[in-house]
């Protein structure tokens, strides 16, 4: 079996940043004027009254202190309270394809290969802007990549089965160079006008090369030692929109159209499901928790990173052992442990195991066992 090295990484930052002051303020905005415009029908119990967000419980529960997005004003302005991101003609590329050609580029910088280079596609992301033509086929195009692309979605895992996707497909053969690309334009999918889950996300690209360890430098990039992924099925975090809510005679504005979630649900449900995945993954290797130098773990809450990592090594999340991302991005879905991956992975020494592992919707868990070349 030939062995697969991650040689590369890259990330796109979005334009625009939006702190926890700044969310608020509009939320509050926002509160206050539906509030008024209501007036009547919350005095006669019709319709109930918006409470206000704030900055402290957003912090404490759930450690974010800032996102990045697409576009700012949109999300601000509280007449609209999601972004504005223009539709393109069909022979423009696309908001998401150019992401991905952005991160992309990045990681093949890093792995000192020309994007020509590569010859497997996946675009693995949460949300797609379109059915079809896939992503990833425009992707491939946009950045003059050979071979085949598809898409997957597995909510926030989906890069971690990306990864899986691309070590099977170099490890029998089937691509040399192979990309997994995350857009996430989590802001167009997240209900900005619910105070429970108004702070939780942020938009990135994140890009990881997978390739044959015969044509990296023998010192460079971290070879795959294993994945196991996981999926357990859950109705805790879901989203209805899609290509059936014509048929359905729907609104796409109906709440349900929109991420939702039972938040304590999950975060109960996924931190021992998470920890007992890696652990199990790292018995089947015969590697203790405590050997691994690392740990980039999804970034959805730092209490959820606190628990995991307390039950596998009794480490501190945000210390050196579990890097946090999450205060600066939010949750970006699938690309988090990815962006943790590339911001600190560079000081490992040849030898030292990290361990990538995301969790989500699904449920879904996907573990990658790292050695430093
Ligand atoms: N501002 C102020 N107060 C708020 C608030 C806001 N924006 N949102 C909720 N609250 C209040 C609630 O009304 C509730 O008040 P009560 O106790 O008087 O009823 C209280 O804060 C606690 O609400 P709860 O929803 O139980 O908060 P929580 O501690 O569970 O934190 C999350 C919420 C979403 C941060 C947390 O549950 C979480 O991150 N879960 C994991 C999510 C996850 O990983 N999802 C995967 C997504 S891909």
């Amino acid at each position: 079996m030939i062995e697969a090295v991650i040689s590369g990484t890259g990330l796109y930052r979005p334009p625009h940043r939006i702190s926890n002051e700044e969310l608020v303020q509009s939320f509050n905005a926002y509160v206050e004027r539906f509030n008024a415009e209501h007036a009547e029908a919350i005095a006669a119990g019709s319709v109930a009254a918006l409470t206000p967000s704030s900055v402290e419980f957003i912090e404490k529960a759930s450690g974010i202190k800032n996102r990045y997005v697409m576009d700012k004003d949109g999300v601000l302005d509280p007449a609209r309270m999601y972004p504005r991101i223009a539709a393109r003609p069909d022979d423009q590329w696309s908001v998401m394809a150019e992401m991905a050609g952005e991160a992309a580029r990045a990681a093949c910088r890093e792995a000192g290969i020309e994007p020509s280079q590569i010859d497997a596609v996946y675009c693995a992301s949460a949300n797609m802007q379109r059915p079809y033509p896939a992503m990833a086929c425009e992707i491939q195009a946009l950045l003059g990549a050979k071979g085949f692309g598809y898409d997957m979605n597995v909510a926030c895992s989906s890069a971690t089965f990306g990864i899986e996707q691309a070590v099977n497909a170099v490890r029998c053969g089937t691509a040399r160079c192979a990309l997994v690309v995350s857009p996430e334009i989590t802001s167009a999918h997240l209900e900005w006008r619910d105070r429970d889950c108004h702070f939780i996300f942020g938009d990135t690209c994140t890009a990881v090369l997978v390739q044959a360890a015969t044509d990296v430098p023998a010192c460079q990039g971290f070879a795959v030692l294993g994945t196991q992924l996981a999926t357990q099925y859950s109705n805790n975090i879901r989203n209805n929109f899609g290509f059936m809510n014509r048929c359905e005679d729907s609104n796409w504005q109906e709440r349900d159209k929109t991420f939702r979630q039972e938040g304590r649900k999950v975060f109960k449900e996924v931190v021992p499901m998470a920890a007992a995945h890696i652990e199990a993954h790292l018995q089947q290797l015969g590697i203790e928790p405590s050997g691994v130098r690392r740990y980039w773990l999804h970034q959805a809450n730092l209490g959820m990173n606190q628990l995991v990592i307390k039950k596998l090594v009794g480490a501190e999340a945000g210390s050196e052992v579990a890097p946090i991302i999450l205060d600066e991005w939010a949750n970006t879905a699938s690309a988090g442990s990815i962006i943790a991956f590339h911001e600190h992975s560079a000081d490992f020494a040849r030898g030292e195991l990290g361990v990538i592992c995301s969790f989500g919707a699904g449920y879904s868990i996907g573990s990658v066992v790292l050695r430093k070349r």
